[in-house]
């Protein structure tokens, strides 16, 4: 039985293959892929069968799925080139014979309105009509597209976004990846199609001050039109299209497209998930190491 996971020079790979290595799946039966298999030499190193896989190369999907019974297809980064990506991908599973596919969506992909779930609704679609019997993870925000913007927080004192009184459950990608890793080396997951959340839903408000709790300095949330909010994110350099997919995500965090409304993730991992002020510790613990 082999497993491979895409994307392991990303977090959420490499998250995924250390749990499946953690869980005791033995290293011969992993196969760990990337773009640049450079990133991921250690996990050579211990075993692993390391392959190169580009999404736009359809010849290196094949070579690197040769063999594969268990896929992990970790989305790719950039929003426009998505749909191409993991068609390539998926027709490259089906040809390889691949026995049961796990594709990390969004959640709520088949009616959430906002422009980032398009490309995993119809890569949902494209996996259903594929024949490949599929388990589909629909992750929610992870916690640490918060955390990792906390030197911006306490720089400007506040939190700056467009989603209202809208509440999120975000877990962290860690979590995310470790119920991918039990989905893949436990049965009893074809077919099914988890919305997968954090046990504890919040506010950008109840965010902020959480922030201050754990930092003492005065942390507010300032909510914008969505306008203003993305004029301000492509302001700070974000690069246009991105800054407007981010502002439309508040929109669809201020619609209720971000939280999961099950207990899925927690009951996949057996344990509660991360909390954001677990992962906000973690976040400060990092940067005065860093400093
Ligand atoms: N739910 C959320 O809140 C949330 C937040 C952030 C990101 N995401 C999405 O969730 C997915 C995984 O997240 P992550 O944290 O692991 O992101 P990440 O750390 O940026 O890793 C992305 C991985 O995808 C690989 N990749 C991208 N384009 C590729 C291509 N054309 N061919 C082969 N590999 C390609 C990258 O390879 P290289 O190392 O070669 O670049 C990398 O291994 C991504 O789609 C990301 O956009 C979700």
């Amino acid at each position: 039985m082999s497993i491979a996971v895409t994307g392991a020079t990303g977090r959420f790979g490499r998250h995924a293959v250390e749990t499946l290595l953690r869980q005791g799946v033995p290293a011969s039966q992993i196969i760990a892929t990337g773009r640049d298999i450079e990133k991921i030499k250690d996990l050579a190193d211990r075993g692993i069968s390391v392959r190169r896989a580009d999404f736009g190369d359809t010849d290196s999907l094949t070579a690197a799925f040769d063999g594969v019974h268990k896929l992990l297809l970790v989305s790719t980064t950039t929003p426009s080139e998505r749909i191409g990506n993991h068609r390539r991908a998926i027709d490259a599973a089906q040809a390889a014979g691949v026995s049961h596919l796990v594709y990390t969506s969004t959640l709520h992909a088949e009616s959430a309105r906002m422009i980032l779930a398009e490309a995993h609704r119809e890569t949902e679609r494209y996996v259903r009509a594929s024949g490949i019997p599929f388990t589909i993870m629909r992750n929610g925000w992870y916690l640490e597209n918060y955390t990792s913007q906390l030197p911006v927080y306490l720089q400007h004192g506040g939190i700056a976004g467009a989603a209202g009184q809208g509440r999120v459950n975000a877990a962290s990608v860690a979590d995310y990846a470790e119920a991918a890793a039990a989905v893949l080396a436990t049965d009893g997951h074809v077919g099914a199609v988890y919305e997968l959340g954090g046990d504890q839903a919040f506010t950008l408000a109840e965010l902020a001050a959480k922030v201050s709790d754990a930092t003492g300095q005065s942390i507010v949330y300032n909510d914008l039109s969505v306008d203003a909010y993305t004029l301000m994110l492509a302001g700070v350099g974000v690069p246009e299209v991105l800054a407007q997919v981010l502002a439309d995500s508040d929109l669809g965090l201020a619609r209720g497209e971000l939280l999961a409304g099950t207990d899925d993730l927690r009951r996949l991992l057996g344990r509660p998930t991360t909390t954001p002020a677990e992962a906000i510790a973690v976040a400060l613990a990092q940067q005065t190491e860093a400093s």
